[in-house]
This record gives structure tokens, C-alpha cells and sequence, in this order.
């Protein structure tokens, strides 16, 4: 049987908001069709941004915002994107699909959108085909409130007054699609670029690096140490592919192989988040330095008949399930993770809501994300759970994750995963220190592993109500049906 306790008053430290991050990039339908209409659409919108999405995302209450990119960010010259929009410069995204970039979404509809969204912009400049200069105008765009030939240029395409920009990365994948370069070659780029990365007036900015792809641990040590002075954040990139890279497999037509082999990829971030984190302790014991996994989630072949540039898939309960195990390790690393974006936002990998035309539908992912908001900046509690393994491959993983946190009210919330396909997950939790008196739970689940929300049947996965515990005094005895996510709540 499954075990654990969890213990209210030990504390954990606190689990940072920006964990339940997004990310949102000039990818496929993302930002183009996904958010950003028009204001001339037939499509009800908010300076041009879809309110039928915008609702649903407010509802999530999303910490941060990373855009443009993504790889698109290593390539995108943001001075094509503001001004008067007819004016504005047409660019082929070579990243995405090859196709014309009107460049109608730039600096101030973002900044529009994550003030509609109360959320904190997390701009990624381009070291890749950018220069210095062009990325320290930006700054001196966005952020500086005084006469400046940027500051007066924004005034001039309409803001007045700087906004608001903490953070700030760096490059993007820079081993990559941001230059292929070496990790020397990047931490001495990197160095110079954020030189002229500046704080204007009272605008502090955490200056986040760009890190490891997967488990390139030379990544680390080299940034760590050539950089550790000069940065906030460095960054680490996971996706679960369950066929790997190149023939990742399908989104909706996978078998329990498939399944399987996607809930141990799921587990194995934590396995990475333990190496590199063992590599920023040795420059960085104090943990000055967030983990910032600014890309994760999980990355199927596109959807049949669909642009493969645009990397447009479905969301099944495998996903949520996925999002479970991961939004757990995360909150159970916060002493280094202090930021994570899933990927994508709308219409793109593992993304939140779904559109066709004017209509949307919400993922199964997202019915996680709006579950587990409760933990945004709680107090991590301790949980120790003692549960069965389950293998694949020979690689052994654990059939239950979960953590625990207590929100300023009391209120303890308690989520938990089971990734067993045919069995449900039995535990007894110790609850020590819970003075208060109601539990209750939700969950997400579903009969068949590949049931997803369509158009036609928006509502398949939902977050239901949970019965299944019982509790005893000091202890509860929960049953996870096989294929869950399940928050317990306990409050007054
Ligand atoms: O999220 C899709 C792409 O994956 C990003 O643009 C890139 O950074 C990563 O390789």
C-alpha cells in the first residue's frame, strides 16, 4: 500500500507563483488567430486580443508571460513591431511554417495583454541574429521614463509612461536554434549582452540566462561558472517526446506503451532539476540563482492535416496527468525553481485552451493548472510519501506524486497523481498538525487514456468532484482512480 504523512508544521518554504508561468510564442496559431484578432475582427476582442480566450486565462491567474520565443525570439527584431501596424515590417518566420509575420503583435499589444491578463511580462531577447545595441534599446524602450530618442519614440507610438519589465532572458536555447553555439562562446555573450541589459529609474531586472538543453550538464558547469556574478536566473528547457525527437508520437492514437513510457519521461525532470541544481549549488550554495524552467510540457506529432511548423496537437488525460507529475516536482524543488512556463499557451504543444474560428475549448491541462493555483505562493508543508513503483523499459518510476502547501488562510491543499493506467492508487496519509475540520477533493480523470475536450464535446475532461478518501482521526485513506489528478482541500 501507498503511504505518507504530511506534516503542516513543517515548513518548506514558499512555493513562488511564477511557477504556474506561460509561455507564448509567435508560433503556428498562437499568437495570431489564438490571441491576438484584430480590433477589427468579427471576433468579440479587447484591443484586438479574443475575449473568449482572455477570460479563460484570466481565470488561470497566470504569474508571468515569456514572449516572443522560443526560437522565434532568437530572430525577431522588435523594432519591426511597433508603430503604426500598417507600417510595420513583413518577416518570414523561418522557425515556424515559413510564413509571412505582419509583425501586428509587438511591444505594446503584449505589454496590453499581460496588463489585461494582470500578469508580469517576461520579455526574451535575441543574441542569436541580434546585436547589443538593439537589445539595450529595447530595454531603454519598455522601461525608461525620461528623454531618450527610445524613451521619446514610445511616447510617441503612444505610451507615455515605461512599463513595468522584471524579467528579462538572455537568448534562447543558444546551443541551439539561438546560434548553435558553444557554451564558452554563450557565457561570454551572454556576459556582454546583459552588460547593456540596464535598470532604469526604479525597474529592476532579473537577468536570466539561457541554459542546458535536457541533461547537458557541461552547459551548466560552464555557465555556472563563468557566470554566477552576473546572472538572476538560468534557464533549463524539458519536453516529454514519448517516440523521442524526431518521431515523437501521437497526441490522441498512442497505446499504453506510449503511456507508460510518457509518465516516466514525465518523472525524469526531476532527475535532471537534481543534477543541474547539485552543479548551481557548488558556484551558488546560497541559491541566489532561480532554476527557470522557461520551457516544458509535452511535445506529440501535430495533429493530422495540420501545418507541421505549427506545432498544433490535442491534450488528453495523459496530459493532464503529465502537468500533475511536473507542477508537483516543481513545487517540491522550490528552493531553486523559482519560475516555469509551460509550453504553449494556446493553440501550440501542450497548450491551455484550443480555438477553431471563434470557437474554444479548454484542455485537460488547463483544468490542472486552474486546480493547482492554489499552491501559487503557499507554503510549501512537508509531504513524504512512500508509494509502489511502476516500470517501463526497466526504468522504474513512481505510481504517486504529490505536494503540499498551506495558503495564508490555513487552508491546506494536498494534489496528487496517479499515473497508473489499470490501477487505482491507495494511500494512507498521516495528516499531522491539520487542525482543520473539512476535507474535500476534485479531480481530473477520465475512463479511456486518449479522452480529450473537441469542439464537439468540449466538456469530456473536467474537474469533478472527489469523494474517494475517508478519514479517521489523524489519517485519511484516499483512492486515486487509475489516470488522475486529485486536489484535497482542508479548511474551516
Ligand atoms: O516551444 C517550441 C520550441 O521548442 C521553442 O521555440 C524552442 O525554444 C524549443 O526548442
Amino acid at each position: 500500500m501507498n503511504k505518507g504523512i504530511v506534516n503542516v508544521d513543517i515548513s518548506k518554504g514558499i512555493i513562488d507563483k511564477n511557477i504556474y508561468g506561460q509561455f507564448a510564442e509567435h508560433l503556428g496559431r498562437c499568437i495570431y488567430e489564438g490571441l491576438w484578432v484584430g480590433e477589427d475582427s468579427d471576433i468579440p476582442n479587447t484591443n484586438g486580443i479574443r475575449n473568449d480566450v482572455l477570460q479563460a486565462l484570466k481565470d488561470l491567474s497566470i504569474p508571468v508571460l515569456r514572449w516572443p520565443g522560443g526560437c522565434f525570439a532568437d530572430e525577431y527584431h522588435w523594432k519591426d513591431g511597433v508603430g503604426p501596424r500598417a507600417d510595420r515590417k513583413r518577416m518570414v518566420n523561418t522557425h515556424w511554417g515559413g510564413l509571412v509575420e505582419n509583425n501586428h503583435f509587438g511591444t505594446h499589444e503584449f505589454m496590453k495583454l499581460c496588463e489585461l491578463l494582470e500578469t508580469e511580462p517576461y520579455i526574451n531577447g535575441n543574441v542569436g541574429s541580434g546585436s547589443v545595441q538593439e537589445m539595450s534599446e529595447w530595454v531603454e524602450y519598455m522601461t525608461f521614463d525620461g528623454e531618450s530618442p527610445m524613451a521619446n519614440w514610445r511616447k510617441a507610438n503612444g505610451q507615455e509612461k515605461p512599463w513595468k519589465v522584471k524579467y528579462f532572458g538572455v537568448g534562447n536555447e543558444n546551443w541551439g536554434c539561438g546560434g548553435h553555439m558553444r557554451p564558452e562562446y554563450y557565457a561570454d555573450l551572454y556576459r556582454r549582452f546583459q552588460t547593456y541589459v540596464r535598470h532604469y529609474g526604479d525597474n529592476r531586472i532579473f537577468k536570466i540566462a539561457g541554459g542546458a538543453n535536457v541533461d547537458d550538464y557541461n552547459w551548466t558547469e560552464v555557465m555556472m561558472r563563468e557566470s554566477t556574478h552576473l546572472m538572476d536566473g538560468l534557464s533549463l528547457h524539458y519536453y516529454v517526446h514519448p517516440g523521442g525527437f524526431w518521431a515523437k508520437g501521437d497526441a490522441v492514437r498512442f497505446d499504453e506503451q506510449e503511456w507508460r513510457v510518457s509518465m516516466q519521461k514525465a518523472y525524469h525532470i526531476e532527475e535532471l532539476i537534481n543534477k543541474h541544481s547539485t552543479i548551481m549549488d557548488k558556484y551558488d550554495p546560497d541559491k541566489r540563482i532561480a532554476m527557470i524552467v522557461d520551457e516544458w510540457g509535452a511535445w506529440y506529432d501535430v495533429e493530422p492535416g495540420t501545418n507541421p511548423g505549427f506545432l498544433y496537437q490535442q491534450n488528453t488525460v495523459r496530459d493532464a496527468v503529465i502537468a500533475g507529475i511536473s507542477l508537483n516536482i516543481f513545487n517540491n524543488h522550490n528552493d531553486r525553481i523559482k519560475m516555469a512556463n509551460i509550453a504553449q499557451m494556446v493553440n501550440v504543444i501542450q497548450a491551455m485552451v484550443l480555438t477553431e474560428g471563434d470557437q474554444m475549448i479548454l484542455t485537460p491541462t488547463y483544468h490542472v493548472f486552474k486546480m493547482f493555483k492554489v499552491h501559487q505562493n503557499a507554503e510549501r508543508i512537508a509531504l513524504d510519501l512512500d508509494v509502489n513503483k511502476l516500470e517501463i523499459d526497466g526504468n522504474q518510476y513512481p505510481q504517486v506524486n504529490g505536494s503540499a502547501s498551506k495558503q495564508q488562510d490555513g487552508t491546506v491543499n494536498i494534489s496528487l497523481t496517479n499515473a497508473d493506467i489499470d490501477n487505482e492508487a491507495v494511500i494512507q496519509l498521516e495528516l499531522r498538525g491539520l487542525t482543520v475540520a473539512n476535507l474535500s477533493g476534485e479531480i481530473i480523470t477520465s475512463s479511456k487514456m486518449n479522452d480529450r475536450n473537441t469542439f464537439d464535446n468540449p466538456n469530456k475532461v473536467q474537474p469533478l468532484p472527489f469523494k474517494q478518501f475517508n478519514r479517521s482521526g489523524e489519517s485519511v485513506q484516499v483512492t486515486l482512480p487509475p489516470m488522475s489528478v486529485v486536489m484535497l482541500t482542508a479548511k474551516d
